[in-house]
């Protein structure tokens, strides 16, 4: 099946882990050189959503087209072809400890692409500057601070040039500044190369200051979904208090029903 119109088209996407919701039918259109970001309380499903987007966890229910194709029932080395053209800034994808910086980045290179010793490492060279890490090839990463983890990691997501690229709290444990960089970066590679991006993060602010739209995600379902501008007028009393980081309201209720629910 074929649908050109958007670079990513999620449709009533659900996922069910030990017979229990995480996502109850989540639809979603980001267009080419959109940034799009997901909010929303932890343990509300943001990661498992990006996971099902990179294919790396199968949904119970739902279609996920990728530049038009749906990857969802996809062989593994059929979503391997898929993943060539994803850039993934996961949370927890830390590198590889036993190589340096500069071959955790030319992974996917030599990976995916069938480019020569000389541009793998003129492609390193470019991808650390980027990120504000010149010279720092032969590092190994247990010489690095976690800020430098983090950027490395995005230095190897971009390597191969994807055009989608899934972020999951790209900036968080970074001081002010780094964070600073990397929306930067973000918003650097839509507006230079047309990437479309999904950010889960819970820096409301940063994410309202670089996001197309933003999507809040409660309860299994995007309750919201909207120009950064429109979710902050918006009257959804969960989308109020989340957005206003308040302590009270119907989100802490419900939370607070779900942990007790969950402990049953
Ligand atoms: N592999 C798993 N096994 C059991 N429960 C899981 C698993 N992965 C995620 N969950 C549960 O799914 C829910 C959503 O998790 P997650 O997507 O990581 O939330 P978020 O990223 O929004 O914090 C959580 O309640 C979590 O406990
Ligand atoms: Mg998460």
């Amino acid at each position: 099946m074929v649908k050109p119109q958007a670079v990513i088209q999620v449709e009533d996407l659900a996922y069910t882990v030990n017979g229990r919701p995480v996502l109850r039918g989540v639809s979603l259109s980001v267009q080419e050189g959109e940034i799009v970001s997901i909010m929303g309380p932890s343990g509300c499903g943001k990661t498992t959503f990006l996971k099902c987007l990179a294919g790396l966890l199968r949904p119970t229910r739902g279609h996920i087209y990728l530049e038009g194709r749906d990857i969802v029932g996809l062989s593994e080395e059929e979503l391997n072809q898929v993943r060539r053209h994803l850039g993934l800034v996961f949370q927890y994808a830390a590198l590889f400890d036993s190589l340096t910086v500069a071959e955790n980045i030319a992974f996917p290179l030599r990976r995916f692409t069938r480019l020569s010793e000389a541009e793998i490492a003129a492609r390193v060279r470019e991808k650390l500057a980027l990120v504000g890490l010149e010279g720092i090839e032969n590092y190994m990463p247990a010489e690095l601070s976690g800020g430098m983890r983090k950027r490395v990691g995005l230095a190897r997501a971009l390597a191969a040039e994807p055009r989608i690229i899934l972020y999951d709290e790209p900036t968080s444990g970074l001081d002010p500044i780094s964070a600073a960089n990397i929306d930067a970066l973000i918003v650097g590679m839509r507006d230079r190369l047309r990437v479309t991006s999904v950010i889960v993060s819970h820096h409301i602010q940063d994410i309202f200051r670089i996001s197309d739209r933003v999507a809040m995600l409660h309860g299994g379902k995007f309750i919201a979904l909207g120009t950064p501008a429109e979710m902050e007028t918006s009257t959804d009393p969960v989308v109020q208090q989340f957005i206003t980081a308040s302590a009270e309201g119907p989100l802490t209720d419900v939370e607070i029903n779900h942990a007790g629910h969950d402990r049953v």
